[in-house]
């Protein structure tokens, strides 16, 4: 009886005390209630979900302020995603009005304030996507909740727009393109300008994504027109460099997307797609074919930022000072060119079957058809060195992979890492190298037992989806979402990965132009997971090797 009485005592003050909630937030545009989750003892966190950050957009333009509403609104729905492609490129799906963004903040015994902020933005090649990722069993990809729980950080994740309504362009005054990209942009703003309301500090924003996402980041921090609204960035698996993230001739493949609409390609295209309506655009885009060792899937992805001489004033190059204040960490997957490789090459993931040397060589000749003759030989010499006479089918396959990541992404990211700390006056650097195995690889799995870390698996970790669905992960994916969590929230709070409210299993240090030094994270980390030089070998190949070729090939047909 008496155990009876204090149990219900306990469960009495927990109910009435532990409600720490903003309730009612005022914004910019008028008054927003969330919703208050506990997550235990004198812990919860408010999320607010589908917050209009600006107007509808007209197509084809900069969106506008939002009007403002009158009453409180309730942000308690997911808003719709930006309108795209289906999986099968069959149909198209979601709306133009796609402008929203959702917020998760972390209480404690009493409201927080002064909160470091995370804004993330997601990944899809620039074509597909959503704020709140792919949805199994009401367990977003994208919820905030357990980065802002274990981080103490105020999450944020925004909607832009994707494929052509986000990113077609004539090259010119009359498309510019970028319309995602000014999105991101206005997502920006809105938090720097309503965020401490929520709790949060405006002078300590964090912009956070993956893949096409951590391209995007990668071009916020070099566009001017960021300045003074966010501190820091972090780039997962794509940056400005990536050979899909920038189109260099746009206006080609805006003429291929009239042509699919109807639209005539003379001087009438402009005014013609302008008409067209958003549903028949957005199915305009040209297919992403299933990949060949001769025509990459990748190659497809084009409907990509563009320099306009205005968000993007010059080649991303030359925009590096624009982000010597902002500290900067980025990375990639140990085989993030896993799943484009495997795609391409149909025998890949058939344990039955052999794949031929040929099928790399026809890769490498693709991804090297730009600098000349001899390229993609000097290229397989590099790859096939430590083969021996008779290569296994292991080496054969790995030399795929570590050409689509290198190609794809471990390259272009090295050349980024490398230009921020060049360029960096207070701006932090930091580098890591993701190597935890698929959990789609081994015995009885769709994937070869030696499959490293693939494109996409760092999101799991960041999110920290081992904790919300224990039944699919183990303690080492749990530790390593721990860790990743601990690093990226430490980096929101302080600008380094290793100082902040989380330990961190290994000291991760800076990276500088003298010094370049990495991070590899798995959940096996210890003192030895530092390294320098990442591929060093293969970056030179890439950036200097390769396009002296080109450039000579140029110079002998002139
Ligand atoms: C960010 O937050 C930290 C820790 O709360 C604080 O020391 C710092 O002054 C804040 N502002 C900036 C710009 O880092
Ligand atoms: C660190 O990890 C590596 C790879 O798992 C292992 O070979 C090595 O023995 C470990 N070193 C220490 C000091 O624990």
């Amino acid at each position: 009886m008496e155990k009876l009485k204090i149990l219900l005592a306990v469960v009495f003050s927990v109910g009435t005390t532990s409600a720490a909630s903003l309730g009612v937030v005022q914004t910019e545009g008028g008054g927003v209630q969330g919703q208050n989750i506990p997550l235990g003892l004198f812990r919860s966190v408010d999320v607010f979900k589908g917050i209009p950050f600006v107007a509808k957009p007209g197509t084809f333009e900069k969106a506008k302020p939002h009007p403002g509403w009158d009453g409180i609104l309730k942000a308690t729905k997911f808003a719709t995603r930006c309108l795209q492609i289906s999986m099968l490129q069959t149909s198209s799906f979601g709306s133009e009005d796609c402008l929203y963004l959702n917020i998760w903040v972390p209480h404690g015994r009493h409201v927080s304030s002064g909160l470091p902020v995370m804004i993330w933005f997601y990944g899809g090649g620039f074509v597909v996507g959503g704020s709140m990722g792919p949805n199994f069993l009401n367990n977003y990809l994208y919820s905030g909740q357990q980065i802002a729980d274990k981080g103490e950080v105020i999450v944020v994740s925004v909607g832009y727009r994707v494929g052509p309504l986000g990113f077609l362009s004539t090259g010119d005054s009359r498309l510019p393109g970028n319309y995602g990209l000014w999105d991101q942009h206005a997502a920006i703003a809105w938090v720097n300008r309503n965020i401490r309301s929520f709790g949060g500090d405006p002078d300590n924003i964090t912009l956070f994504g993956e893949s096409a996402g951590g391209a995007s980041v990668s071009f916020q921090t070099l566009s001017p027109h960021n300045k003074g609204l966010f501190k820091r960035a972090i780039s997962q698996s794509g940056v400005a460099f990536c050979p899909w993230a920038l189109n260099r001739n746009p206006s080609k493949f805006a003429e291929k997307v009239a042509e699919n609409v109807g639209c005539p390609t003379d001087d009438r295209m402009v005014t013609c797609l302008k008409s067209t309506d958003a549903r028949t655009l957005t199915m305009g885009a040209p297919r992403i074919e299933l990949g060949s060792p001769d025509y990459p899937a990748v190659t497809d992805l084009l409907l990509s930022p563009v320099v306009d001489g205005d968000f993007l004033p010059d080649q991303p190059a030359n925009l590096f000072h624009n982000a010597a204040e902002i500290d900067y960490l980025t990375g990639v997957n140990n085989m993030d060119g896993h799943l484009f490789s495997s795609k391409d090459i149909p025998s890949f993931n058939d344990k039955n079957k052999e794949t031929p040397v040929e099928d790399v060589k026809r890769l490498l000749a693709a991804y090297t058809k730009e600098m000349g003759p001899t390229a993609s030989e000097i290229a397989f010499a590099e790859y096939s060195s430590n083969w021996g006479p008779t290569p296994s089918q292991e080496s054969i396959r790995r030399a795929a992979v570590d050409i689509g990541t290198d190609y794809i992404f471990l390259v272009p990211i090295q050349t980024a890492i490398y230009l921020h700390a060049a360029n960096a006056r207070s701006g932090s650097t930091y580098s890591y190298l993701m190597s935890e195995p698929s959990l789609l690889a081994g015995p009885g799995r769709p994937y070869h037992d030696w499959v490293g870390a693939d494109h996409a698996d760092d999101l799991q970790y960041v999110f920290g989806k081992p904790f919300t669905t224990p039944k699919a992960y183990g303690d080492r994916h749990r530790d390593l979402s721990g860790y990743i969590i601990a690093y990226w929230t430490n980096f929101a709070r302080t600008g380094n990965p290793n100082k902040g409210n989380l330990k961190v299993p290994v000291t991760w240090p800076a990276f500088t132009s003298a010094d370049q030094q990495f991070l590899e994270i798995n959940a096996k980390m210890n003192e030895s997971s530092t390294g320098r030089d990442m591929r060093q070998h293969f970056v030179r190949l890439w950036t200097s090797t390769l396009p002296s070729l080109a450039s000579h090939a140029v110079a002998d047909a002139q």
